[in-house]
C-alpha cells in the first residue's frame, strides 16, 4: 500500500463499521469500464455500478474529454441571478427528455439535497395557491430519501432515524410498505399481490383530511432498503388518490431514473407521471456531483407572482447548476443517446433475471426481487447475528473473488452496468454462489 494510504485515522467514513474497516482496508485508487483497480493492484468487477451512480461503466472517455475540457474553460461561476451555458443546455436536454408537462428543473447536488428541494417546492406551491394550511408530508416505511432531514423524516429506514428521532421534521407520516414475503416472495417482477396497499394513503386521508396533505413521497422502486418492486396497479392507485386530495406525488428517482428501468425516467416505465421528480447519481454518471428536481409547469408558474425584480423560491446551492457538473451531465445525457443505453438496459434485463432467480433455492436465501436492472437476494439472519451473512459474502467477494458487492444487512443487491457484458454478469453471479455455498 502506498505511504498516502496508510494511516486511514483522520478519515471517518460515511455508513461505514469504521472500526472494522480499518482494520483491513478496501481502497480502490483507480476504475476502468466495468472494472475497479485497489491499492495492491488487483482488478476487481464492479456489480454495483458505483453505488447506483455510474452505469455507463467508469471514466467514459466522453465524458472524461467533456469534464477536462470544462474545468479548463470555465471552473465555476455562481448561478444565482447569473448562470452558464452548460446548465441551461443541461436543463432543456433533461426536460425534452421528462414526461410530458414535466418542464422545469431546478439543480441540486445530490439526491438528498433533491429531496428536500422537491418537499420545499410542494410546501411553497401550496402556499402560493391559497393553500397554506397544506404541510402534512407522507413518506413511506422503508423508504430511503437521503440523510439531510427532510429526507430522513419522510424516509422509512430506521437505523438512519433512531438517533435523531426527536428532532425529525414535524408533521410526518408514512404509509405501510409493500414488501410481504407471504405474498410475494421470489416473485420476478412486479408482485400481483399488493396495490390495495396504497390505500394505506386513504387511511391517513382520513386521520389528517386530505386537504392538511401537501406531498407524497415515494421511490417507484424502493432501492436502498433492498429492491422492493411496486405491486401491479399500486402507483396508479397512489395517483388517483393524490389527484382526488389535491395532493402532490413526488418520485424519487435518484435511482430509477436514466435507463435503470430501460426508460429515461421510471414514471414512463410504469405509466404513472407524478408532479415532481427527484433524481441525482446517473445524471452524471456519478462523475461529479449533481442532482435535479423536475417539475410540471404548472406547479413554477404557481410561484411566478407579486414584483417581477423579486426572487420566488429562496432556495438553492452555491454549486446548484455547477458548470463542471453540468458539463459532465451533457456528455452523459449524449452517450445515452448516441450508444442506444436504455435500449442496451432492456435487452438485459431477462438475463439479469435469470440469474438472480437462479438463487432462489439456495439454502441461505429467503428472497429474490428484479424490476430492471435493478435486483436484491435476501439471505435469511444467521441467528444472532443478522446481518453477518450479508458482511461476509461482502468481505469475501471482495478479497478472494475479485468481486465488488453491495450488501444491506443480509441482504446482497445488483445494478448492473447498463451496458455490461452478458457472459461478465453470469461470471458475477457464478462467483457469488460460490462464495455464498462456503458461508455458514
Ligand atoms: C431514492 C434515493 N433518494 C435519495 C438518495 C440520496 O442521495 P445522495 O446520497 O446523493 O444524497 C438516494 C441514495 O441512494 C436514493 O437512493
Amino acid at each position: 500500500m502506498s505511504a498516502a494510504l496508510k494511516n486511514l485515522d483522520a478519515y471517518w467514513m460515511p455508513f461505514t463499521a469504521n472500526r472494522d474497516f480499518k482494520k483491513k482496508p478496501r481502497v480502490i485508487t483507480g476504475a476502468s469500464g466495468h472494472y475497479y483497480t485497489t491499492s495492491n493492484g488487483s482488478k476487481l468487477y464492479d456489480t454495483f455500478s458505483g453505488l447506483w451512480t455510474s452505469g455507463l461503466g467508469h471514466c467514459h472517455p466522453k465524458i472524461v474529454e467533456a469534464v477536462q475540457k470544462q474545468v479548463a474553460t470555465l471552473d465555476y461561476c455562481m448561478t444565482f441571478q447569473v448562470t452558464n451555458d452548460k446548465a441551461v443546455a443541461l436543463a432543456e436536454r433533461v426536460t425534452a427528455m421528462a414526461p410530458e408537462g414535466m418542464t422545469q428543473c431546478f439543480f441540486t447536488n445530490s439526491g438528498s439535497e433533491s429531496v428536500d428541494t422537491a418537499l420545499k417546492i410542494a410546501l411553497g406551491y401550496h402556499r402560493a395557491r391559497g393553500e397554506g394550511n397544506r404541510t402534512r408530508l407522507i413518506g413511506r416505511e422503508r423508504g430511503y430519501h437521503g440523510v439531510n432531514f427532510g429526507g430522513m423524516s419522510v424516509g422509512g429506514m430506521v437505523p438512519n432515524r433512531k438517533v435523531f428521532s426527536p428532532n425529525l421534521i414535524p408533521g410526518v407520516d408514512h404509509i405501510r410498505h409493500t414488501q410481504d414475503l407471504e405474498h410475494n416472495a421470489f416473485t420476478r417482477g412486479q408482485p400481483a399481490w399488493g396495490a390495495h396497499l396504497a390505500d394505506d394513503l386513504e387511511r391517513l386521508c382520513a386521520l389528517h383530511d386530505g386537504s392538511n396533505i401537501a406531498a407524497v413521497i415515494v421511490e417507484p422502486v424502493a432501492g436502498s432498503t433492498g429492491v422492493l418492486p411496486p405491486p401491479v396497479g399500486y402507483l396508479e392507485r397512489l395517483r388517483e388518490i393524490c389527484d382526488k386530495h389535491g395532493i402532490l406525488l413526488i418520485f424519487d428517482e435518484v435511482i430509477a431514473a436514466f435507463g435503470r428501468l430501460a426508460r429515461p425516467f421510471g414514471a414512463q416505465r410504469f405509466g404513472v407521471i407524478p408532479d415532481i421528480i427527484t433524481t441525482a447519481k446517473w445524471l452524471t454518471n456519478g462523475v461529479i456531483p449533481m442532482g435535479a428536481v423536475l417539475v410540471r409547469d404548472s406547479i413554477y408558474e404557481a410561484f411566478m407572482q407579486g414584483p417581477e425584480h423579486m426572487i420566488e423560491l429562496f432556495h438553492g446551492y452555491t454549486y446548484s447548476g455547477h458548470p463542471v457538473a453540468a458539463a459532465a451531465g451533457l456528455a452523459t445525457m449524449e452517450v445515452y443517446e448516441e450508444e442506444g443505453t436504455f435500449e442496451q438496459a432492456g435487452a438485459l434485463e431477462q438475463h439479469f433475471e435469470d440469474l438472480l432467480h437462479s438463487f432462489a433455492d439456495h439454502k441461505h436465501v429467503i428472497d429474490v426481487r428484479n424490476f430492471g436492472l435493478m435486483g436484491a437476494i435476501e439471505m435469511a439472519p444467521r441467528e444472532g447475528a443478522p446481518g453477518a451473512r450479508g458482511g461476509e459474502a461482502h468481505k469475501k467477494c471482495f478479497w478472494d473473488e475479485h468481486l465488488v458487492i453491495r450488501n444491506g444487512m443480509d441482504t446482497l443487491q445488483f445494478s448492473p452496468f447498463l451496458n455490461s457484458k452478458p457472459d461478465e454478469m453470469q461470471e458475477s453471479f457464478e462467483t457469488i454462489r460460490r462464495v455464498l455455498d462456503t458461508i455458514e
